[in-house]
């Protein structure tokens, strides 16, 4: 079964099945929005805080996710299946570049050349 994963921060969705976790459902669509590292739960970089929906996480190492991270439902994306549709909002140190580059680009000056 598929859900809808929608990453706050920038407004990005994306299906994901209950046999991925959110990083790897994200990254097979050739989306962005959760930062990616190890993919094995050991840099604690992918961060993300659960703000709805319901979701299943393997073990994750307290050096990384605290018992005081697991009572906000902050858990590693890449440990984490969704159990029904959910919002995420990526928190942690690489919050602030995801805002960054999730910024719209001005768009490019127009120059007008002078007709001779
Ligand atoms: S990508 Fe390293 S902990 Fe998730």
């Amino acid at each position: 079964m598929r859900h809808r994963v929608t990453i706050e921060n920038c407004n990005e969705t994306y299906p994901c099945s209950e046999q991925q976790t959110l990083l790897q459902g994200m990254e097979q669509l050739g989306k962005r929005g959760i930062p990616v590292g190890c993919r094995g739960g050991g840099c604690g970089v992918c961060r993300v805080q659960v703000t709805s929906g319901n979701f299943l996480k393997a073990k994750m190492s307290r050096s990384v996710i605290s018992e005081a991270d697991e009572s906000k439902r902050i858990v590693l994306a890449c440990r984490c299946t969704p159990t029904s549709d959910l919002s995420i909002s990526v928190v942690g140190k690489m919050e602030k570049a995801l805002r960054a580059e999730c910024q719209v680009e001005p768009e490019d000056e127009v120059s007008v050349a002078a007709v001779v």
